[in-house]
């Protein structure tokens, strides 16, 4: 079977597209053609379902207003099943005499919008079409909304996959950060899980731990490269890629959940962090989380200059921020969730479990990786 209609821009003007109305009758096919033109509408007029056919491959039809029973052989049924098999999305109304509502109601089960029953008052004609045109128009508008929504999201994925390919790129630019951002993530993902968040939330902190250090596209590589402790004014700078990367985020409204890990991952519970000097509650869990990834990928990666710090040594650094940086019960409940985590030994190699709080005897706490002194690579 030949397609029976042209394909339709969903842009298209609807004022221009056409009603299409097929009988036998020459007289009903002028009476309600001449009463539809009067109403403004492009009236098309086919006596037969061949012509029906014809007009429907040319012109650009919204609405059929079609008999039930066109002559000899043809049926407005059938034209119905055409156009359901072909799921052409058109309105047809049908046109049938009071005796043979059965078939009507037949019509109704294979696809038509309504029916008229002959003889119809113009009014109810105008009223059935204005009625399928609001249908039409209403669908053309959710379906303009739904392609939209879908661009819409589609640029926001395209940009989120190229603010990630950024973070590759930090990673990347200094042999001292290589797959932070990837394992600060990953970290980030088990720490969320075992906080008991929901798998969208658990994306939410993977994803800030991926672009959390993503304002350090604006730190100078000279920064970022050096391999021992950064003077007073390096570390002014690097204190700006927080920010940095806040401004970074701020324009695209669908990150905008990301932009409290990524500006504030260096908060401290004491309020001496940087860039804000948040203290407590005013920091909200997500950037905690960020920040405990962070913190633990720094001290637990190896460096080209230093090797990652041992397990039981890492975790009583860490156990040294809780309280005066970090949260304390945050900071136990990181080290519950890394137990068995493979990802989270120092440079991934298998050592001693982590010590339960009660077992790890008192540690030399050392500067916080927020603080001046630390490295670029946190
Ligand atoms: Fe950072
Ligand atoms: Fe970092």
């Amino acid at each position: 079977m030949s397609t029976l209609v042209t394909p339709r821009s969903d842009w298209q003007d609807l004022e221009r597209s056409a009603i299409l109305v097929v009988d036998d009758e020459a007289g009903i096919r002028e009476v309600v053609s001449r009463c539809l033109e009067l109403d403004g509408h492009r009236v098309l007029q086919a006596p037969d379902l061949p012509t029906a056919r014809e007009l429907l491959r040319q012109h650009d039809v919204l609405v059929v207003l079609c008999d039930l029973t066109i002559g000899p052989g043809q049926n407005g049924l059938d034209l119905l099943s055409e156009l359901a098999e072909q799921r052409v999305d058109l309105d047809v109304l049908i046109m049938t005499a009071n005796s043979d509502v059965p078939s009507a109601v037949e019509a109704l089960k294979r696809g038509a919008y309504d029916y008229l029953c002959k003889p119809f008052p113009l009014e109810v004609l105008r009223a059935a079409v204005s009625r399928a045109l609001e249908r039409r128009r209403l669908r053309l508008k959710a379906r303009m909304l739904e392609v939209l929504e879908n661009r819409r999201l589609a640029d926001e994925e395209n940009l989120e996959q190229f603010l990630v390919s950024m973070a590759n790129v930090i990673d990347a630019k200094s042999r001292f950060t290589a797959k932070h951002s990837l394992r600060v993530s990953e970290l980030a993902r088990l720490f969320g899980e075992a906080l008991g968040y929901d798998p969208g939330r658990c994306e939410l902190v993977a994803l800030g731990g991926r672009l959390h250090d993503i304002g350090k596209l604006g730190t100078p590589d000279a920064i970022l490269d050096k391999p021992g402790p950064l003077t007073r004014e390096e570390f002014a700078i690097m204190q700006l890629h927080p920010v940095i990367g806040d401004e970074l985020l701020a324009p695209i409204k669908n990150l905008a959940a990301l932009r409290p890990m990524v500006r504030w991952h260096h908060e401290s519970l004491d309020g001496q962090g940087y860039p804000d000097r948040l203290a407590g509650h005013e920091i909200p869990e997500e950037a905690w989380v960020v920040k405990v990834a962070d913190y633990w990928e720094a001290i637990t990666a190896m460096r080209p200059y230093r090797d990652p710090m041992p397990l039981e040594k890492a975790v009583s650094c860490l156990r040294g921020e809780a309280g005066t940086h970090i949260p304390r019960e945050l900071v136990e409940t990181f080290l519950t969730a890394i137990q068995h985590a493979p990802l989270a030994l120092p440079s991934g190699r298998a050592t001693t479990p982590v010590a339960p709080a009660a077992a790890a005897g008192p540690a030399p706490i050392p500067p916080s990786a927020g603080s001046a002194g630390a490295t670029a690579a946190s």
